[in-house]
């Protein structure tokens, strides 16, 4: 093991995730110090007093380790180290020490569902063979037919394609994802031992938590039965289920076991370290199961994320989510982008619709209890890159189904007047995607100080977050009577206040009896005694 530097005490908080605004570094896309196109460890590192003067409690880092970088780092060969695209553990170190002095706490990526293929393990499984121990960690089957030419059975890979690839011998293993990345046995113990000696290795070196990748995926039901159906068969995807059906190889009961183990790691080192689960269930009831006082500390909530534009879809999304976490006894995570998914400027109708609604829906996200996460370039308004030419995208799944991820992992805009807007020092030309010409009005130096900039808007409503006594509360919200397409809600500590509303009408409203308001995403105007709340906008007002 390499030795870690003593990592800064935190404050003595163990608490803090169930209130904080985390923000999703994408690091091969947020800062690059070397010039070589690509974001990396020390590009956060310089960039850190921009995340403390945003108003954040902490990062979550997407995957830096030693990785062929097939599915940009979600393929791990190395979990110990730091792939030179993004540095070295000095870097790492360096970088944590500055966060911890900031204020800033980090979480890493942890991805235990699937190794890379250029894993030390997955070479020793195929120089090994079959019925060796080597293929023991994976899941290795022999096929169906007379010659076993056919996969074990009818699973799909959520990129698309059989989840099953052939090997030289005729045995087929198992990768829910691209072929790059094999799914493990974690009912293997040296599986189960690795990722805890993994877990202690980033502990050690000072981590504050974990965003657990594919949560929901490490064991497979018993016997690797049939789905019934998939896209060669029916015409239907597999993955059209996520969130919504029972999947043999998604959210099995046996799962937890392996979250229960680790909770008591996670427990043993001081100053609250947490984890975070990226996990999809069939409800929202099967989906609280990973929290709770034995297992993990949070599941993002994405049915928040995959609310439509309207008061009943958030409504309804914000009680069933706010009822399961009082029973867990574990706060709401809250969040509205990420690298995976359409940024949600564009999802909420893009141009300046989109970003009118992006904006009211940070401060719907900014009141609610418990912790928020936000997707790096959303507190810039950033959309999705819609036009990016195909030759230039990069994520596997686009070549097997033509869906990609690449338009939400463009490379932040910092400043200047060409792209990629000062995302490399000195006016470096290079970035692994191109920003398109509309992102210099965008950037961080084009939106700072410029009153009524989404950053400002955002760094407004998190400095007001940390302040005002009635948002520390992790306690529930009231929603009050309003006429229909009005959402607003209160949230109380003592004799203080605080109103969130946000008009998804389709008319301007009249706000009153709530108090002054304190930040609000479109201009208000007053008239008599309230405020007119513009259609797609949200304000809080507050009474002390
Ligand atoms: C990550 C994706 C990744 C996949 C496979 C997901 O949950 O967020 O970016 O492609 O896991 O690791």
């Amino acid at each position: 093991m390499t030795s870690a530097t003593t990592p800064t005490p935190r404050p003595a908080d163990d608490d803090w995730w169930r209130s904080a605004v985390v923000y999703q570094v994408y690091v091969r896309s947020f800062a690059d110090a070397n010039s070589d196109g690509v974001g990396d460890l020390q590009g956060i590192r310089q960039r850190l007093p921009y995340l403390r003067d945003l108003g954040v409690d902490a990062l979550w880092l997407t995957p830096f380790y030693t990785s062929p970088q097939v599915d940009a780092g979600y393929d791990v060969a190395d979990y110990r180290n730091v792939d030179p695209l993004f540095g070295n553990l000095t870097d790492f170190d360096e970088m944590i020490t500055d966060a911890h002095a900031l204020g800033l706490r980090i979480i890493v990526d942890m991805v235990p569902n699937h190794t890379s293929s250029a894993h030390p393990w997955f070479a020793a499984a195929l120089a090994a063979g079959p019925g060796s121990p080597e293929r023991e960690r994976y899941l290795f089957a022999d096929g169906k037919g007379e010659q076993g030419e056919l996969p074990p059975n009818d699973w799909e890979s959520i990129f698309g394609g059989p989840a099953w690839t052939r090997v030289v011998d005729g045995q087929w293993y198992l990768h829910l994802f691209d072929p790059a990345q094999p799914d493990l046995n974690w009912r293997h113990p040296e599986v189960r031992a690795e990722f805890e000696d993994i877990l202690r290795f980033w502990l050690d070196r000072g981590v504050d938590g974990f965003r657990i990748d594919v949560a929901h995926g490490m064991i497979k039901a018993e016997g690797l039965p049939d789905v019934g159906f998939n896209s060669m068969t029916t015409g239907q995807r597999q993955s059209e289920l996520l969130g919504k059906g029972r999947l043999p190889y998604f959210d099995q009961d046996e799962v937890h076991d392996i979250y229960r183990a680790w909770r008591p790691i996670l427990d043993s080192y001081p100053g609250g370290r947490m984890a975070v689960a990226e996990a999809w269930a069939e409800t929202p009831q099967r989906l609280a199961r990973y929290i709770g006082p034995d297992e993990l500390h949070q599941a993002f909530s994405f049915d928040f994320l995959d609310a439509t534009w309207s008061a009943d879809s958030f409504r309804k999304v914000i009680d069933t989510a706010l009822a399961e976490s009082t029973i867990v006894g574990a706060p709401t995570t809250w969040v509205l982008s990420n690298h995976d998914r359409q940024r949600h400027v564009t999802r909420y109708g893009d141009g300046e619709v989109g970003l009118r609604r992006a904006r009211a829906a940070a401060l719907l996200m900014f009141a609610l209890p418990g912790c928020a996460y936000v997707y790096q370039g959303e507190e810039l308004g950033l959309p999705e890159v819609l036009d990016l030419p195909d030759e230039l995208r990069q994520d596997p799944a686009f070549r097997r189904t033509g869906e990609s991820r690449d338009g939400c992992r463009v490379p932040i805009p910092w400043g200047g007047e060409l792209p990629p807007y000062g995302f490399g020092p000195g006016g470096s030309e290079l970035s692994w995607l191109p920003a398109p010409a509309t992102w210099r009005s965008l950037s961080v130096a084009a939106q700072t100080g410029i009153s009524g900039s989404t950053l400002e808007l955002y760094r407004t409503a998190l400095r007001i977050r940390h302040e005002h006594p009635a948002l520390a509360e992790v306690g529930g919200i009231t929603w009050l009577e309003t006429e229909p397409g009005v959402l607003a809600f209160r949230r109380v500590a003592g004799d203080t206040e605080l109103t969130c509303v946000v008009n998804i009408s389709g008319a301007d409203v009249t706000v009153s009896g709530h108090g002054r308001p304190v930040v609000a995403s479109a201009d208000l105007t007053e008239r008599g005694d309230g405020h007119v709340l513009p259609v797609d906008a949200a304000a809080w007002f507050e009474r002390r």
